[in-house]
């Protein structure tokens, strides 16, 4: 069988598709040939999802860093690899070739060994964004240690829970991150986080803020220092470990349903194979070409676009270290003009911001280089479509609105742009070798929803149906446990319904097979492109001293997607409101980070619940979303008085 890498046409779309859900292990086997393997797979695919068990590419040895550097260098040596734009405008840029990405990966790689860090080890890093958290990322994959990003967002004690779940033996830091006008005192954090971090022997302290920080004798060492002594060496290439395709590459921790934040794991092969497959068939990527993902490399986007998809495809991938409204609500467009991007990837959250400033940020930009949009993260709306397509991409480039998840590794549905189809607020199409398909709350096929079979049957779903997205055949990079607990990975995403995968997402299907996401259907909220879940706000409101208990629910935010609203029993309603709400919000803060702060906070006497004790709360979302009327029935509830005070008191 012979297959394009890059699907070029709607009809080649449409028969690339047939063959890889007919014959998936005859697909992979071929695209995976592209990628420079140190020894080839004994069989493509072994999977079950009752355990599960899921195994690409068995016995393939290689090292994925191999695949994102080394095997460039003789043709693209002197090709920018990546292009830092700082927050500041004003400070200077960096650009580094792929020569000079893999001296600095080689370089500390180095540096992780000669602090003992070996394969297997785990590593938390929690940097700014800059060229160092790629190379810090980079060389741990290198040596075959498995890193744990950490978002610059989230607070001391989000990351000590994160550092003692994966026992990770080394934290890799900066003394401090920009933001904006904000100056983030990281290194500060970090020292809070390991008072009660034991596993953290060791911590790399980059200088980037230059500002004043503590350094703990016999454990805390400067990048700088830990580098001289590499650059004073003798060799400075770094051999890459040898992994299994099947070992683990990173852990990634993101939220569910409960109130601890899960560790998603992802395995060297397979991401690799994934990763860069669909980066390439998704931005129709042409080598060359500036690819700018807005994403932060603390989430999955990042991970995935920014660093290895792009890397394994020699692209230029643009990392931008600030915010999008800072110096001013043009900075994008200004870094669109300066480096002649050529395809855009960013959220729909940052689109519906930048919205609101109107269409003077993007006057007198030249946006002509770019060729290809994005989107991610959440569903986007018709009204920012439209402007995103009007404004930015001048009616001529194509959007990709891409639906996956961090569990998901790469995109799983999206147009292929230019080549398949966009239609606004629709992700569209699945990927080739992916098999999505609608259940009911009995866990049957919607029917005419199963795209694998309606490709084999040459059907069409014919009318629109909806019911909760699950995929029936594993992937490359789809999650393969979470860290430290097997049997969570297995109640999490392949309990709900037998032999599937479930994404935790309502969907619908068009008469054409469109998918479209309508949002989560569990208790995760998403917050800016940010998940969060809703147990895991209550339980940080509920470490406020005042607090008796909480429920929290989304509800629509023009901007946000998802704003927070949190309904709160207090002791002591003789407090003050502000004052409590503050606490609250600085109590959230802390436990979880900013990202995390209720919206609103209402508080009340008491909340929604059955006889047996569970809050409703689909009758607090219905509160929280406006509706007064449509309540469903409350007849259930131990006493239905409750309701109508919290109607009363709404914000
Ligand atoms: C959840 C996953 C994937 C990287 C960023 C988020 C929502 C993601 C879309 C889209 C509608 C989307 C889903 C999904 N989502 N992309 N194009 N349209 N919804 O990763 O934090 O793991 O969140 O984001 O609800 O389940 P994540």
């Amino acid at each position: 069988m012979s297959y394009s890498y890059q699907i070029k046409s709607l009809e080649q779309y449409r028969e690339t598709y047939k063959k890889s859900v007919e014959d998936p292990e005859g697909f992979w086997g071929v695209i995976a040939k592209q990628f420079s393997w140190k020894r080839p797979w004994d069989k493509v695919l072994d999977w079950n999802f009752t355990g599960p068990e899921i195994k690409w590419f068995a016995g393939g040895k290689l090292n994925i860093t191999e695949n994102c550097l080394d095997r460039h260098l003789e043709k693209l040596a002197d090709k920018p690899a990546i292009i830092w734009e700082p927050n500041d405008p004003s400070e200077n840029n960096r650009i580094l070739t792929y020569k000079e990405l893999y001296r600095e990966v080689c370089k500390f790689a180095q540096v992780l060994r000669n602090n003992q860090v070996k394969k297997g080890d785990r590593v938390c890093i929690y940097m700014p964004m800059v060229p160092e958290l790629p190379i810090a990322v980079l060389a741990c994959a290198r040596i075959g240690a498995i890193h744990s990003v950490v978002f610059g967002g989230f607070s001391a004690q989000s990351i000590a829970d994160r550092i003692q779940d994966a026992q990770c033996s080394i934290v890799i830091t900066s003394d401090g991150g920009f933001r904006g006008n904000k100056e983030i005192p990281l290194k500060s954090v970090i020292d809070e986080a390991l008072l009660s971090s034991p596993s953290a022997k060791k911590v790399i302290v980059l200088k980037r803020t230059q500002s004043l920080v503590m350094m703990k004798p016999g454990r805390d060492l400067w990048w700088d220092e830990e580098l001289k002594k590499v650059e004073a060496g003798s060799s400075q290439d770094f051999p890459a470990e040898t992994m299994d395709a099947e070992d683990m590459l990173f852990i990634l921790y993101t939220s569910g349903s409960t109130g601890k934040p899960k560790g998603v794991v992802h395995t060297c092969g397979g991401y690799m194979v994934y990763t860069n497959y669909s980066f390439v068939n998704t931005f129709q990527y042409r080598q060359g070409e500036v690819f700018f993902c807005t994403a932060d490399i603390g989430w999955i986007t990042g991970h995935s676009y920014i660093i290895y998809g792009p890397l394994s495809a020699g692209a230029t991938s643009l990392m931008f270290e600030g915010i999008p409204t800072w110096p001013n609500a043009g900075r994008f467009w200004d870094i669109v003009d300066k480096y002649k991007v050529n395809i855009l990837y960013t959220a729909p959250t940052a689109i519906r911001s930048l919205m609101g400033f109107g269409l003077d940020p993007v006057k007198g930009k030249d946006l002509s280089s770019l060729r290809i949009l994005g989107t991610v993260g959440e569903p986007i709306n018709e009204e920012a479509w439209h402007w995103y397509d009007e404004h930015i991409g001048k009616k001529k480039c194509p959007i990709v609105d891409t639906w996956w998840q961090t569990e998901t590794g790469g995109i799983l549905i999206s147009n292929l742009a230019g080549v398949t189809p966009s239609k606004p607020a629709h992700a569209t199409l699945p990927l080739p070798g992916i098999q999505p398909v609608l259940v009911d709350e009995n866990g049957n096929v919607v029917e005419g929803t199963d795209a694998a079979q309606n490709a084999i049957d040459s059907k069409m779903p014919g009318e629109l149906k909806s019911g909760n997205l699950c995929i029936k055949f594993p992937w490359p990079s789809i999650i393969r446990t979470t860290y430290g607990d097997h049997n969570r990975c297995f109640q999490n995403y392949f309990s709900a319904y037998k032999n599937l995968y479930f994404t935790g997402d309502g969907a619908l299907v068009d008469e054409g097979g469109n998918y479209r996401i309508t949002g989560r259907v569990d208790d995760v909220l998403n917050v800016s492109g940010h998940r969060i879940g809703t147990a895991e706000v209550e339980n940080a409101i509920n470490m406020h001293a005042r607090v008796v208990e909480s429920a929290v629910v989304g509800y629509p935010h023009d901007v946000k997607g998802q704003g927070i609203y949190a309904f709160v029993i207090r002791q002591g309603v003789q407090f003050d409101k502000e004052q409590d709400r503050k606490e609250i919000i600085q109590t959230v803060t802390k436990i979880i980070g900013a990202i995390a702060k209720p919206d609103k906070i209402q508080f009340v006497s008491g909340l929604p619940k059955t006889r047996s004790g569970k809050i409703m709360r689909r009758i607090l979302r219905k509160i929280a979303e406006g509706e007064t009327s449509n309540l469903g029935d409350t007849t259930t509830l131990l006493d239905p008085s409750v309701v109508e005070e919290i109607k009363n008191g709404k914000l």
